[in-house]
């Protein structure tokens, strides 16, 4: 053996020694100078110092690590409350929890509605990725529902909803109807169902009949406006139309005019015959000097019972009478639909002991019969407008 080859010898030989003095972690030791690197010894155990934590093989101390530093094990990564996971080579957030955008803590994911400051944390609810707020709620283009546990995706006219809420994206097209958004009241679909288009009365603005709702008979839009249908004719103000043959309706003769008593054709219009003027309702000719009739004075009021007093050219019920709906009759007070301030005072009709705003009205359970002179058990079915309209023209035709 040459002379450095006995040297290395030596050396060796120290190193070993010098390596047996070093006691593992959670060997016993004396000083600290008997542990490894970064571990100091305590109660004659080597410890990781402060700091710095044994690696799984327990041969080692590893740096405690924060959010986003170095790492090789789970364990190192200590400092960041909740940033527990080794993920390539980098201490990342623990599972429920994600980074705030300076990567120096870790805050938990929130559902919809739950707390947040970032929108990275709105993860656990689909479709609910924004922190408006300091609550997530829906991303772009989606609804919460009405738990506020989802969030719907918005839809066009016709597109699939479960709630109105999600029917956001055509104008006006704002209820959720048989699962489809549908048009809000007030508006109609176009052909194409591309669109909602506001209804109109007669006179008003269309595109379509189908607009053409409001007003009854008004059914066609013709010059962009809504017309009186076919068969009808609009009064002159332009808010009703009139069937032909009815009181202001059109006519080409008197034989037309079948739709009201007393009514003869004039410049093409049913109008009430000489001696006659139209009730307010245009429904009726009442004959001059009967309740509603033209008058000079209370002397010409002969036409109609209790209505004996001239009030603006027009014959009106006396004193504490009052008209009944059809303005056919005046009424007694006390009597159904006449005038009272407490129920003890509604004595004339039987059934009708209900003082209501000052009317007598009948009983609960009674209902009024057509032309309210008695109040019989049981509910009248209500029928169309137009056959209500009836029964006010056969019970003026009766009166007259
Ligand atoms: C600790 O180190 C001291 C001084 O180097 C040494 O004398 C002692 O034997 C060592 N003790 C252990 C248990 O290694
Ligand atoms: C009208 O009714 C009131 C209140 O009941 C009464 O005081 C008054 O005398 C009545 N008038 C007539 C003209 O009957
Ligand atoms: C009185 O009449 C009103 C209106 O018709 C009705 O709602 C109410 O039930 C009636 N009350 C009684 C006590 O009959």
């Amino acid at each position: 053996m040459s002379a450095i080859g006995y040297i290395y010898t030596v050396i060796l030989v120290l190193c070993l020694v010098e390596s047996s003095q070093t006691a593992a972690l959670d060997g016993a030791c004396t000083v600290d100078g008997n542990c490894t690197t970064n571990a100091v010894c305590t109660t004659g155990l080597c410890k990781c110092n402060t700091g710095f934590v044994a690696n799984t093989g327990n041969t080692d101390c590893l740096a405690k690590v924060a959010l986003d530093g170095e790492c090789t094990i789970d364990a190192q990564c200590t400092i960041t409350t909740n940033a527990g996971k080794c993920t390539g080579s980098k201490c990342a957030c623990s599972t429920g929890y994600v980074a705030n955008s300076g990567a120096t803590a870790c805050l938990a994911t929130a559902a919809l509605d739950g707390a947040c400051t970032i929108d990275a944390q709105c993860t656990i609810t689909t479709n609910a990725g924004k922190c408006t707020a300091t609550k997530c709620a829906c991303s772009t283009g989606y609804v919460a529902n009405s738990g506020t546990t989802a969030c719907l995706a918005t839809a066009a006219l016709d597109g699939a909803c479960t709630i109105d809420a999600q029917c956001t994206i055509t104008p006006n097209a704002g209820k959720c109807t048989a699962s489809k958004c549908a048009c809000s009241t007030g508006y109609v679909a176009n052909s194409g169902t591309t669109a909602c288009l506001a209804t109109a009365a007669l006179d008003g603005a269309c595109t379509i009949d189908a607009q053409c709702t409001i007003t009854t008979n008004a059914g066609k839009c013709t010059a962009t406006k809504c017309a009186c249908s076919t068969g009808y004719s609009a009064n002159a103000g332009k808010t009703t139309c009139i069937a032909d043959g009815a009181l202001g309706g059109t006519c080409l003769n008197d034989a037309a005019c079948t739709g009201t008593t007393n009514a003869v054709c004039a410049a093409s219009k049913c109008t009430c015959k000489a001696n006659y003027i139209a009730n307010t309702a245009g429904t009726a000719c009442i004959a001059d000097g009967a309740l509603g009739g033209t008058c000079l004075n209370d002397n010409a009021c002969t036409g109609t019972t209790h209505a004996n007093v001239c009030t603006a050219s027009k014959c009106m019920c006396k004193t504490n009478y009052s008209a009944n709906t059809a303005g056919t009759a005046c009424i007694a007070p006390g009597a159904l639909k006449g005038t009272c301030s407490a129920n003890t005072d509604c004595t004339g009709t039987a059934n009708a002991g209900n003082c209501t705003t000052y009317m007598c009205e009948c009983n609960a359970g009674y209902t009024a019969n057509t032309d309210e002179t008695a109040c019989s058990l049981g509910m009248m079915i209500l029928a169309a407008p137009w056959m209500l309209l009836m029964m006010v023209m056969t019970t003026s035709l009766s009166k007259l």
